[in-house]
């Protein structure tokens, strides 16, 4: 069953977890999130998973457990990484499981005001210094963008709430 099933894609800070968490509330359904799942099956925080292990092993684990997330669970709303469409086949498997991929969409600016005050604890941008982030996260969602943009549906999210991109989520799922 397809429509039970929505995977929220998007760029590091752009709202994932949060928007996914409110949306699964309103159709009262799990929410889960693969970060999380990974750090669980690993028993490892996701940034010493690439410390420790490096990033070629976590991207092989994401894939693994992306596959097995989609063969055990039946219904949730679940957040990826924004690693996670653009590697392998894991956009492939995503629109193959649900009718209901939605890019969660922020603008440059967005991302850079957010990511600023979270770096820390995300393994990709934790070691740029500041005046670095708007060129990297530039250069990289402009790469990353083919990816989301395979998605269903597109919620652009500036200058909206997350009460407000739940809302029209909710208008236009199938
Ligand atoms: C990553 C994003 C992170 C996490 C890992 C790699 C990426 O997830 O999977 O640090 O490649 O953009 P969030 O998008 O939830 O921060």
């Amino acid at each position: 069953m397809k429509e039970n099933k929505i995977v929220l894609v998007g760029y590091m800070g752009s709202g994932k977890t949060t928007i996914g968490k409110m949306l699964s509330k309103h159709l009262n359904i799990k929410f889960l999130d693969l970060d999380t799942f990974i750090e669980f099956k690993e028993g490892l925080p996701i940034s010493q998973i690439f410390k420790e292990r490096g990033e070629v092993y976590f991207r092989k684990k994401e894939q693994q457990y992306l596959k097995e997330l989609f063969s055990v669970e039946n219904e949730f709303v679940l957040s990826v990484g924004g690693g996670t469409p653009c590697f392998g086949d894991n956009m492939e498997q995503i629109l193959l499981a649900t009718s209901n991929s939605i890019y969660i969409k922020a603008s440059i600016t967005e991302l850079v005001n957010r990511l600023v005050h979270q770096k820390n604890g995300r393994p990709l941008i934790a070691n740029l210094a500041v005046e670095e982030l708007p060129d990297f996260i530039a250069k990289h969602l402009f790469e990353r963008s083919f990816f989301y943009q395979k998605a269903n549906l597109i919620i652009a999210t500036d200058d909206k709430s997350p009460h407000d991109c739940v809302a029209e989520i909710l208008g236009k799922l199938v």
